[in-house]
């Protein structure tokens, strides 16, 4: 694995490959690597020629200071797991070569996606993250590029910002990478205790409640319901938001939308002192 730090060094690298007709598949991700960053770098080397990701703790998507303070950077770890898993090329770069000082505002209109659910929970965290991941792509340029499902919304801002601005790079969405017990994986869940771990599975076993129950020919509500009681009731878990949506507009569906499919159901919550987010298709 070939490994820059800066843009200059990695566009003169890439641009010897995109014109001997290499496509490129890119991964950006903030680090403390998991099985389900792992996934996307697999995804990446089996469609294109080379797979290049991106560690970068990207401060302005951190509403909250303290969150990215805490954010775990285990770099060399994060090395090793990539040498393994075959990635061609990594990017590191620092704060200082992705936002110079003389950086000009970003304000990026992403409607609704913007004031609901995450949007709304974590206000800026969107316009960080189209602002870094615009960059990334500018420097990368992409064919194809991956991102995780178990950040749904994320994946339809970025998508969003794709159609907006005609960046040439397709987007490709993969299963969200659980554990054996169920709770997604997640560079947060280091920060669990292990009660608070143990807390946590009432957050995807609620999510596999709605899925079941819906498949056994209850309304999608009605299911929630009864998903929301359990997780209400769950010890050590604060709930933000449960709710059952459209995965279009991620709008919440109402009694006269009962059959609509495919629908996703999102959460986000507090357990333990870390917030945890999770989803699922029905
Ligand atoms: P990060 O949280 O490191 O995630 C990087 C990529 O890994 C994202 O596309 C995310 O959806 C995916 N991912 C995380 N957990 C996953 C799981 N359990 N299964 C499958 N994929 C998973 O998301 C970001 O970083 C940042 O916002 C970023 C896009 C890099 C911009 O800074």
């Amino acid at each position: 694995m070939e490994t820059f730090t800066t843009k200059n060094a990695l566009e003169a690298h890439l641009s010897a490959f995109r014109s001997a007709g290499k496509t490129i598949g890119f991964v950006p991700t903030m680090g403390a690597l998991h099985e389900g960053h792992l996934a996307l770098i697999e995804r990446a080397k089996s469609t294109t020629s080379i797979s290049v990701c991106s560690i970068f703790v990207n401060p302005t998507q951190f509403n909250d200071p303290a969150d990215l303070e805490k954010y775990p950077r285990p770099i060399e770890k994060d090395i090793a797991l990539l040498e393994a898993a075959g990635c061609d090329v990594l990017f590191l770069p620092t704060v200082g070569e992705m936002y110079p000082s003389d950086e000009e505002a970003w304000s990026f209109d992403l409607g609704q996606l913007d004031k609901i659910w995450e949007g709304a929970k974590r206000p800026g965290h969107y316009q960080g993250v189209t602002q870094i991941v615009n960059k990334l792509f500018h420097i990368v340029k992409p064919n194809i590029a991956f991102f995780g499902q178990k950040d749904f919304q994320q994946c339809m801002v970025i998508q969003l910002m794709v159609d907006k601005l005609a960046l040439p790079v397709r987007l490709e969405i993969v299963d969200t990478i659980r554990d054996a017990d169920g709770l997604a994986k997640s560079s947060r869940n280091v920060r669990l205790s292990p009660r608070a771990r143990t807390q946590a599975l009432a957050l995807s076993k609620a999510l596999f409640m709605v899925k079941q129950a819906v498949e056994q020919g209850e309304s999608p509500q009605q299911a929630k319901e009864e998903a929301l009681r359990f997780l209400q009731q769950a010890k050590g878990v604060e709930l933000e938001y449960f709710a059952v949506c459209n995965p279009r507009d991620l709008t919440e569906i109402g009694p006269e939308q009962q059959n609509i499919r495919p629908l996703v159901v999102i959460l986000a919550a507090w357990v333990g002192g870390v917030r945890l987010i999770d989803n699922i298709l029905l």
